[in-house]
């Protein structure tokens, strides 16, 4: 079953004429923050390594959800830049769920045809870390399929600062103008550079911010803010914040044809 009834009843917005010109269609790219492994937790009585534990089973289930309703790109902010400040013990059962996930779940990735890329900031995670996540991408770099990235030890203003020192070195190599750089030129320098841009943006439990994540890429995204915790996150609720997004009126700044 592909799509529920109601995303099926959308008519893209070619076929449904000028009235529903700025209707959204099905998202190709959907991003995640995945919060309240935390809250989940402690409204259990459970330590807070559990409500992660239950925010990786509520990942797997989002990709496979994802892969199921035809989106072409899912991204998810598994540990941001920030995330840093946490007790070292939090931050070393963060990058043991990574290490957990990548060795238990990338054979199944794999056999989906998932292409799994990985953005942030390599500098600063350990060796084998790096190792796993080299491994991820290398053997998946082929499929053809769901398009899965994980943003690791990311945060989107030290990207856009990287992207700019690139740019910098080569002004000061004399290979580029400072006048050619445009909002593309400084895009084509990104993490997501081989990627479209965020449709759909869903952050779970409650808070309503984007906490450094891909600030440049969301500049028309459309949120979806719920009250979920992570880890009951499941293939209802995306489809339920999907809903919600072809329901919006997308204009990209410009006007819409019911406007007058
Ligand atoms: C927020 O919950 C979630 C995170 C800090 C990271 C999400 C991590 C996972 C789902 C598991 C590991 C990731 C990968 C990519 C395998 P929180 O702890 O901030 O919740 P709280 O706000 O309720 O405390």
């Amino acid at each position: 079953m592909p799509f529920p009834s109601q995303l099926a009843q959308v008519p893209p917005p070619d076929e449904a004429g000028c009235p529903d010109a700025g209707r959204a269609r099905m998202p190709a790219h959907v991003a995640i923050i995945m919060d309240g492994n935390g809250r989940w937790a402690a409204a259990r009585g459970l330590p807070r390594v559990e409500g992660h534990r239950r925010g990786v089973v509520a990942l797997r289930r989002a990709v496979r959800a994802a892969d199921a309703m035809g989106i072409r790109y899912l991204t998810v902010y598994g540990f941001s830049t920030e995330n840093w400040r946490r007790p070292a013990e939090e931050v070393a059962d963060l990058f043991g769920l990574l290490r957990i996930f990548i060795r238990r779940d990338l054979a199944e990735l794999h056999e989906s045809n998932v292409r799994v890329r990985v953005i942030g900031d390599r500098a600063g995670l350990d060796e084998d870390v790096v190792a796993l996540l080299d491994e991820a991408q290398d053997l998946t770099r082929r499929n053809t399929g769901l398009t899965f990235v994980v943003a690791f030890n990311y945060g989107g203003r030290q990207e856009i600062a990287r992207a700019a020192r690139a740019l910098a070195r080569l002004v000061r190599a004399g290979q580029l103008d400072p006048e050619a750089i445009d909002v593309d030129l400084l895009g084509s320098v990104l993490d997501t550079r081989d990627f479209p841009d965020p449709d759909l943006v869903i952050r779970t439990s409650g808070e309503v911010r984007i906490s450094n994540f891909l600030p440049w890429q969301t500049a028309y995204s459309e949120f979806v803010f719920l009250s979920e915790h992570w880890p009951d996150f499941d293939e209802a609720t995306l489809r339920g914040a999907v809903e919600q997004f072809l329901r919006r009126d997308r204009r990209f700044g410009g006007r819409n044809a019911r406007a007058v």
